[in-house]
């Protein structure tokens, strides 16, 4: 008998939605024409494309000429941290913390290479950022603060309201990776003193590939790339017309649902953290209110994180260890080692990350699945005691 399949990854990534699909369909067929065409076929892209913008500004509460396309949360990343640096008359500081998605921080690896000085705050051991530790950081050249809305791995809610007043008090320019909050949490604009904001449709239910700046009106950043006009010269080259079309139609969507998801994925993930919770010698990592409402990150005692992801696809359930991006390398991931786990309980870590095609009888699933191959891993574990 064909196995079930429980797809639990969806902080890696998200099926796309069947209208999402209808949405971009046409421009992948007839409607191929060059939004900077002046002919008829150019003009109706670009009026599409127009409407994404709208309704992705209109998501977020913004002024759609203060939405830039990408190709994704990378570069989005890359776009405000080095764009903004590179605006700078001379070498400053820049505030970020040590569990931003690799993004930011390779990116603030560089720019020390370039001559700014970066602080990399700390977090508690659920994972939070301290504003008091971001103030004592601000120094009289801190020219930007970059901090996560969410973390990627654990879950954990930033105060980013706290920390982008405390950036605005003091002159500095604030941006935020929301790549894992847009589409999942309210995220308004005029609500948060953020300057930058980074969104990406694959972890919404659109397609990969294709993502979106805020940039808040006024706040000058230098391009990465030359060379046509498109993004108002800010990412040039030509459009990835269906990606575009996409995001505005899945962010749409997610949003008008938000309340109701939240709510039930809520409830779905404090079932599976309850139900794993029971199982002997397992950790809850992250903070256990403030997180991603389908957030949930464990630590199995004694046993790999790795061998329990193989055990779990073979009963056709998928998740993952550590972050997508760090798995497949041996060192613990920077955020488990930031909260304060040793490297051993960091090994056997899993996330398990619910979307709205998750249903309780997935949770149930995985609970029947996962404690007898935890039981059976560590049976043969040396490391785990026997007595
Ligand atoms: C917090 C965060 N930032 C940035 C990214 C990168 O986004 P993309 O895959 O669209 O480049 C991810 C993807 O996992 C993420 O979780």
């Amino acid at each position: 008998m064909k196995n079930r399949l429980v797809y639990m990854d969806n902080g890696a990534t998200t099926p796309v939605r069947e209208e999402v699909l209808e949405a971009m369909l046409p421009f992948l067929q007839d409607q191929y024409g060059n939004p900077s065409s002046l002919h008829t076929q150019g003009r109706e892209v670009r009026r599409a494309i127009d409407e994404a913008r709208e309704k992705t500004a209109c998501v977020l509460g913004a002024d759609p000429a203060e939405i830039f396309f990408t190709s994704g949360g990378t570069e989005s990343n890359n776009l405000a941290l080095r764009g903004t640096a590179r605006k700078q008359a001379s070498a400053g500081h820049i505030i970020t913390s040590g569990i931003e998605h690799h993004a930011v921080l390779e990116v603030c690896h560089d720019l020390e290479n370039e001559g700014h000085r970066v602080t990399y705050l700390p977090v508690d051991r659920f994972g939070r950022i301290d504003p008091a530790a971001v103030e004592a950081a601000i120094a009289p050249d801190t020219f930007l603060i970059s901090i996560m809305a969410a973390n990627n791995e654990v879950g954990t809610l930033q105060p980013i309201l706290e920390i982008g007043t405390l950036a605005r008090e003091h002159g500095i320019l604030f941006h935020t990776d929301a790549v894992q909050v847009v589409g999942q949490r309210p995220v308004n604009v005029n609500d948060l003193p953020i300057d930058y904001l980074s969104l990406s449709a694959h972890k919404f239910n659109g397609p990969k590939g294709v993502g979106a700046l805020y940039k808040r009106k006024g706040v000058k950043i230098t391009p990465l790339y030359r060379g046509g006009s498109q993004e108002r010269k800010l990412r040039p080259g030509t459009e990835n017309v269906p990606g575009i079309i996409g995001l505005g139609q899945a962010l749409e969507l997610a949003a008008a649902e938000i309340p109701y998801k939240m709510e039930y994925l809520t409830s779905l993930r404090d079932q599976l953290i309850e139900g794993l919770l029971k199982i002997e010698d397992v950790i809850l990592n992250g903070h256990p209110q403030e997180r991603l409402p389908g957030n949930i990150n464990v630590s199995f005692k004694y046993i790999e994180g790795e061998s329990i992801l193989l055990s779990l696809d073979l009963q056709g359930i998928a998740a993952s260890s550590g972050s997508a991006c760090s798995s497949g390398s041996l060192e613990p991931s920077h955020v488990l080692s930031a909260i304060g786990l040793d490297q051993q309980t960091a090994h056997g870590s899993i996330r398990f990350s619910l979307g709205r095609y998750n249903n309780e009888a997935d949770i149930e699933y995985v609970l029947e699945k996962i404690t007898p191959i935890v039981e059976k891993l560590r049976q043969i574990s040396p490391l785990h005691k026997t007595d």
